[in-house]
């Protein structure tokens, strides 16, 4: 009889141990769903916001009113290729310069 209550013990440390790893699973999941879904910093970034995330790494940010159109562009042909910049970012940029001198 009393071999059964020590087995009967062990079992329910067991369950309780199981009933804890699910609390702390179902706990993790729904933190880490609530960060998931207060995301909004997923937005793609502006121009501006990656000019001033890329261009100002190596040496001073320039006023966008410091260059023409055609000087721009220019620059960023070049400058893209020091930044390592993705096209679609090239171009966010210039728009954001074009648009801001
Ligand atoms: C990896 C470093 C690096 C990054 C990032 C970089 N540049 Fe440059 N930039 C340089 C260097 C080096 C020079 C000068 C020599 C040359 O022309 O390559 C320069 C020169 C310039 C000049 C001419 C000099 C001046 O100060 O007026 C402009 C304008 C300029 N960069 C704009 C930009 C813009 C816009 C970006 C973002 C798309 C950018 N740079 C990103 C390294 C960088």
């Amino acid at each position: 009889m009393k071999r059964c209550s020590i087995r009967a013990t062990k079992w329910r440390i067991s369950e309780a141990l199981v009933v804890a790893l699910v609390i702390v699973l179902g706990a993790v999941t729904a933190v880490l769903a609530k960060d998931d879904g207060a995301a909004p910093a997923k937005k793609a970034p502006t121009g501006a916001q990656l000019y001033a995330m890329n261009c100002g790494r190596c040496h001073m940010e320039r006023y966008a009113k410091e260059r023409t159109d055609a000087q721009w562009q220019t620059i960023i042909t070049h400058m893209r290729v020091h930044a390592n910049l993705p096209g679609a970012d090239a171009r966010k940029i210039i728009e954001y310069l074009q648009a801001s001198n």
